[in-house]
């Protein structure tokens, strides 16, 4: 099962409704750029490397929609622009749509087999990463079986398949060295509660779901080894964005004295961004804090803050962990090193 497919027959992207997990295992087609807009930011579809993919067949629903209603080259041009800053966060999305366009010349089955290629080189990336991942974190806590902190979703419906973070926690549990995973549930779409855990049960795996406000007393009491978690854009210094809520957990870490892991495809990596407070963090409508599932949870009138993503400095990370290896960062490091081949 993938969270993002393409369908050659309908000549549609096909995307896992997201939104309906787990009540229901739902897909839902894109044949146009608007569909393919809302899907992405109502997050149908959701998760950077996910993302990554949606960038480049989205190119490909653009200029299938752009034969069919002739469009102009410019308004071409203007369609793709509109998919790839459909949200701002992670850079995947763009990286995704820059990667296939200078193919755009070459036909759309050019566009296509190149976004298939991304697919296959996505999911070995995260392959490789989990067992450079348990290896460091096995190594790093000296223990044989870890309890394992995660926040947000970063399993096979965030990526092309397999996972980041959750990828991580899918190796340790193979090599029969996972304890327990402790599932944030990420306010306020529950990522972690609906996702994560719906992932996590289907792999036999033994979770426990809490509430964001938990984890930081979860870490400081002792019942957690490492906290894994996935991001959406790497800045140059090692400083990440990911789900908002991720940099109390690396704080918590910090004190405890445990183990925070940053675990993200080299895509992931963005040179061009030199630290953290160069990252656009996205805004989202303050009515998904002040109700839930179309109730009310706050006074008529209060007015909700809600930045989807948070920055961690690089100086409360321990270890980044992509395909091609890890850095330790100290603030000062640059992570070429994990972007571009030795
Ligand atoms: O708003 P979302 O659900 O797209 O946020 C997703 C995250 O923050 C993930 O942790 C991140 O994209 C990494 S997914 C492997």
């Amino acid at each position: 099962m993938r969270a993002v497919e393409w369908d050659r027959s309908a000549a549609a992207l096909v995307l896992i409704d997201q939104t309906l997990l787990p009540g229901e295992l739902t897909w839902v087609q894109c044949r146009t750029v608007d569909d393919v807009v809302d899907a992405v930011q109502r997050l149908v579809v959701r998760g950077a490397p996910a993302l990554g993919a949606v960038g480049a067949y989205g190119v490909a629903v653009a200029m299938l929609q752009a034969s069919a209603e002739e469009w102009s080259p410019e308004q071409l041009q203007e369609q793709v622009r509109r998919v790839r800053d459909a949200r701002p966060t992670a850079v995947n999305l763009a990286w995704g749509a820059d990667r296939v366009t200078p193919l755009m010349g070459a036909g759309v089955g050019a566009v296509l087999d190149e976004a298939d290629r991304l697919m296959a080189e996505d999911e070995a990336a995260n392959r490789e990463l989990s067992r450079i991942g348990a290896d460091w974190i096995l190594e790093r806590t000296g223990s044989d079986r870890v309890r394992v902190l995660t926040h947000c979703n970063t399993g096979f419906l965030a990526t092309t398949a397999w996972g980041t973070a959750l990828g991580i926690v899918r190796e340790l549990h193979a090599r029969g060295a996972l304890e327990l995973v402790y599932a944030d549930e990420t306010r306020p779409l529950l990522q972690g509660s609906r996702l994560t855990a719906w992932e996590l049960a289907q792999d036999g795996i033994d979770y426990l779901v809490q509430v964001d406000g938990a984890a930081a007393s979860t870490i400081l009491r002792g019942l957690v080894d490492v906290a894994i978690i996935g991001a959406d854009r790497i800045a140059r210094n090692g400083d990440t964005a990911n789900k908002i809520g991720s940099v109390g957990v690396a704080l918590a870490c910090a004190d405890a004295g445990i183990p925070f892991v940053v675990a993200a495809p080299s895509s992931t990596v963005d040179l061009a961004t030199a630290t953290g407070a160069d990252i656009h963090i996205e805004l989202r409508d303050g009515a998904e804090v002040t109700a839930f599932g179309g109730v009310s949870t706050a006074p008529a009138g209060a007015r909700g803050f809600n930045p989807a993503f948070d920055v961690t400095p690089a100086r409360l990370i321990d270890a980044i962990v992509t395909e091609r290896g890890f850095v330790e960062p100290d603030g000062s490091t640059s992570v070429e090193s994990l972007v571009v081949a030795s």
